[in-house]
C-alpha cells in the first residue's frame, strides 16, 4: 500500500510538471471519488492498527501534496495567461485613431444656402407653402384662370380637379399675401413637380425660389437693384444683369432676366452657348388682379416678384451638365462640392 500510494504521488507530479496539464482531469484521477488515491483510503479497513495510523498519514501527505502542486500549476497557467493577454491585447495610444466618414451637404442645398443668405442679407423673410396644393392657390389666384394657355406650359400632376402637386412656388405669393399685411418682403424655396419626362435638363421634382416683395412705392427700379446684387453675390462682383420683355400672367411688366457669363465674362462660351449672357429668373411687376385676388389694394400698394430653378442655378454655377446627376445621389459626384 505503501508502493502505491508513492506511486499515486510520482505519477501524479509527473504529469502535474508537464506545463499543458490538464489540472482538472488529473484530479479526478487521483483525488477524484472514483479516484486511485480515494481507492486506497477505501481498502485501509484491511490493515493493522499498527499500520493504519502510519498509512493514513502518508495518504494524507500525498494528497497534500497533488494538491498544493495542482494549485501551484493552476497559478503559473493564470499568470502565464495573463501575460498573454497583456501582450496580445496592449494598446498603442499613438496609432491614428478612426476619422468618422463625415456627410456633405448636397451640391442643390448649397446652392440654396447660399441664395437663402444673400436674400436674408437683404432683409427677406423665408416663407413656406405646401406642396400639394390647391388648384385655386397654383394657379387661379395667379390670374391664370381655367382654360388659359399658360397652364398648358406647365404640365401639371393634379390629385383631383382641383387639388394638384404644385407646378410653382409662385403660390406662397398668394398664401403670405391672405395672412401678412404690407410691407412684405419675403424667398420662398421649395420642391414643385411637373409631369415631365428625365432628361439632362428635366425632372418631374424640381426646385424654385419665389421671391416677393410688396409696399408702398416698390418700381421695377428696385426689382432690378435687388436683382443686381443678387447676381453679383452669387456669381460674382462683375456680374451684370439684363432684362428681356416676356409675358407671365401673374406679372405687369414681365421679364426673363439674364446674368452675364460668369464662365467667359460675357465673351462667349461652352457654357452661355456662345450668347455672353444667361437666362436664370423670371421677374415682373406683380399684376393689380393678384394684389386684388388677395385683398391687397393696388392703387396704395405695388410690389415685384420673381422666381428661379435652384437646380439651374446650381448646373450653372458648378458647370454640371447633366440635371440626373443631381438626383443619382453617387457619393462620389455629391463629395466634389
Ligand atoms: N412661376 C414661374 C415659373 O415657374 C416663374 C416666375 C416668373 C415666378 C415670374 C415669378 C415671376 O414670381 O414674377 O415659370
Amino acid at each position: 500500500m505503501r508502493d502505491t500510494l508513492e506511486r499515486i504521488r510520482q505519477e501524479a507530479m509527473e504529469q502535474l510538471a508537464s506545463p499543458d496539464a490538464d489540472l482538472e482531469q488529473i484530479r479526478i484521477r487521483y483525488l477524484g471519488k472514483k479516484g486511485e488515491l480515494t481507492a486506497v483510503l477505501r481498502g485501509m479497513g484491511k490493515l493493522t492498527a499498527e499500520e493504519r495510523p502510519v498509512i493514513g498519514q502518508l495518504a494524507n501527505e500525498v494528497r497534500a501534496d497533488i494538491e498544493a502542486a495542482i494549485a501551484a500549476q493552476g497559478e503559473k497557467a493564470a499568470a502565464a495567461a495573463l501575460e498573454k493577454k497583456l501582450a496580445t491585447e496592449r494598446i498603442d495610444v499613438t496609432m491614428p485613431g478612426r476619422a468618422p466618414a463625415i456627410g456633405q451637404r448636397h451640391p442643390l442645398a448649397i446652392v440654396q444656402r447660399d441664395m437663402e443668405e444673400i436674400f436674408i442679407g437683404m432683409g427677406f423673410q423665408i416663407a413656406e407653402g405646401p406642396e400639394v396644393e390647391y388648384d385655386y392657390y397654383n394657379f387661379q389666384a395667379l390670374n391664370i384662370p381655367e382654360n388659359h394657355p399658360a397652364r398648358d406650359t406647365q404640365d401639371t400632376f393634379y390629385i383631383t380637379e382641383n387639388i394638384l402637386l404644385r407646378s410653382q412656388t409662385s403660390p406662397v405669393q398668394v398664401r403670405v399675401m391672405e395672412k401678412q399685411r404690407p410691407p412684405i418682403r419675403v424667398i420662398s424655396p421649395g420642391r414643385v413637380y411637373r409631369s415631365d419626362a428625365v432628361d439632362a435638363t428635366h425632372s418631374p421634382l424640381f426646385h424654385q425660389m419665389e421671391g416677393l416683395v410688396v409696399d408702398k412705392g416698390i418700381t421695377m427700379g428696385d426689382l432690378k437693384g435687388m436683382l443686381e446684387l443678387f447676381a453679383k453675390q452669387m456669381f460674382g462682383e462683375e456680374t451684370r444683369i439684363r432684362f428681356r420683355p416676356h409675358h407671365f400672367p401673374f406679372t405687369e411688366p414681365s421679364a426673363e432676366v439674364d446674368v452675364s457669363c460668369f464662365a467667359c465674362g460675357g465673351k462667349g462660351c461652352r457654357l452661355c452657348k456662345g450668347e455672353g449672357w444667361i437666362e436664370i429668373l423670371g421677374a415682373g411687376m406683380v399684376h393689380p388682379n393678384v394684389l386684388r385676388n388677395c385683398n391687397v389694394d393696388p392703387e396704395e400698394y405695388s410690389g415685384f416678384a420673381f422666381g428661379m430653378g435652384i437646380e439651374r442655378v446650381t448646373m450653372l454655377k458648378y458647370h454640371i451638365d447633366d440635371m440626373r446627376l443631381l438626383y443619382e445621389n453617387d457619393v462620389r459626384f455629391l463629395s466634389q462640392f
